[in-house]
């Protein structure tokens, strides 16, 4: 199905996704139709035609306008994946990513103040500690002292599991449950069912967690919600159930991703290296510079034109569906001057690595802390760190939503 092509006004549709030739570069032909009309028709795994933007400013443009709905069940929303119509058939189990205004901001405004700059930075101390707990032992003579070890096992994937853990007080021993369903949740692998049922269990396990805060609130994120919104009749237990995946799901998975391809360039990019090591004050700019660059949520977003939209030299028809290339958008030279280079020192907060709009990411402060601190923990603990493997062996995981390495065996 997925080489298969579409025939529409006498022109074939291509196949979307398409594939990437360099591991580190979304795939050639993105540009090739960035250069084109504002939306080119490609077709997905379903045969279904949608609409796919590319440059920078028309992304921004349709992402920030309200006549495109994110709600999946309107007419013409892209069916992304098979278990896209999961999430069709129970709009509400997706939470406020998949609702627009005013339900969207009415469940949204509930968390903002939890996922603000300045809690992310309150964070700072906890996240440091761990780093170097975790780090400490990766580099001790128990461990072999300098043979190979796996970031992203090691790193990528339990730091953001114990951050948000931490911030729902989900005790260690229970993390298990949490990490194993909420992967399966963003893994193109498994089938409709077997994610259905990951998700279930997940629910399952977070309605219990709701229950208990309910009985016995502490000091934590859900407690806050129970306080602040349940109790007052303003949240119901069905709406914070999905509200607590979206977080574990959004927040995990990706982070992992993110921080696991800047960690490769970390120890690729003798440029990059060199220019942490020499102004350690360049890291938040080389995050978000490395957030551009690798622009893990690889297949975009999916909207539906509620009514005609004329974008640029294209009209689209209320009911059609567009999917908003996150990764073609970042690497538009209008905006970034050689896109296809990572330059630490350029200025790439207009990035859309977060998405733009009322849906932008609600987490992304605690995403740039998590990540700053996972790179600036391996340079002060492994000074002279590097690929422990030819880069031709390293695993990309092409087939996830979030793009990103299965593991990162790195020495130093
Ligand atoms: C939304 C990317 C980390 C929570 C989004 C969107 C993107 C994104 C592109 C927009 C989706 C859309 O418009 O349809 C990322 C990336 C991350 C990251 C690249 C890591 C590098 C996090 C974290 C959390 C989080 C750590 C929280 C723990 C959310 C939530 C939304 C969201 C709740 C929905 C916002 C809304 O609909 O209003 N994220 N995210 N994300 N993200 Fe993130």
């Amino acid at each position: 199905m997925r080489d298969d092509v579409a025939v529409r006004d006498g022109k074939a549709a291509p196949s979307y996704p398409m594939r990437r030739g360099c591991p580190v570069d979304p795939p050639p032909q993105l540009a090739e139709l960035r250069a084109g009309p504002a939306a080119s028709r490609v077709t997905l795994w379903d045969g279904s035609e949608v609409w796919l933007v590319t440059a920078h400013a028309h992304v921004r443009a349709v992402l920030g306008d309200r006549r495109f709905t994110a709600v999946t069940s309107a007419p013409g929303f892209p069916m992304m994946t098979p278990t896209s119509q999961l999430v069709r058939a129970q709009p509400k189990s997706a939470s406020f990513i998949r609702a627009d205004d005013p339900e969207h901001s009415r469940l949204r405004s509930m968390l903002t103040r939890e996922f603000l700059q300045r809690r992310a930075d309150e964070m700072r101390p906890m996240l440091r500690e761990m780093l170097d707990g975790i780090l400490s032992e990766l580099v001790s003579e128990e461990r072999g002292g300098g043979s190979p070890v796996d970031l992203v096992a090691e790193l990528t994937i339990p730091v953001p599991s114990r951050v948000i853990a931490a911030m729902f007080g989900i005790p260690a021993g229970e993390r298990a449950l949490m990490e194993d369903r909420s992967a399966i949740l963003i893994d193109r692998g498994y089938t409709p069912q077997q994610v259905a049922a990951a998700r279930d269990e997940l629910d399952a396990f977070l309605r219990e967690l709701v229950e208990s805060r309910i009985r016995e609130p502490g000091d934590d994120l859900i407690s806050r919600l129970v306080v602040d919104q349940v109790r007052q009749g303003a949240l119901d237990i069905d709406e914070m159930v999905p509200m607590c995946r979206l977080l574990l799901v959004a927040g995990h998975g990706t982070t992992t991703s993110q921080a696991g391809l800047s960690l490769l360039s970390l120890v690729t990019d003798k440029n990059l290296a060199a220019s942490l090591r020499e102004d350690p004050e360049l890291l938040p700019a080389a995050v978000e510079e490395l957030l551009r660059f690798h622009s893990i949520v690889q297949n975009g977003l999916a909207r539906a034109a509620t009514q005609d939209v004329q974008l640029g030299d294209v009209l689209i028809r209320a009911g059609e569906g567009v999917v908003l290339s996150l990764s073609a958008g970042n690497r538009d030279e209008q905006l970034f001057p050689s896109p296809d280079t990572l330059d630490p020192h350029r200025d790439a907060r207009r990035h859309l690595a977060f998405g733009h709009g009322i849906h932008q990411c609600l987490g992304q402060w605690l995403a740039k802390a998590e990540i700053e601190e996972m790179l600036a923990a391996v340079l002060r603990w492994m000074p002279g760190v590097r690929l422990a493997v030819p880069f031709e062996e390293l695993d990309f995981r092409h087939e996830v939503s979030s793009y990103g390495l299965g593991s990162l065996p790195v020495t130093w």
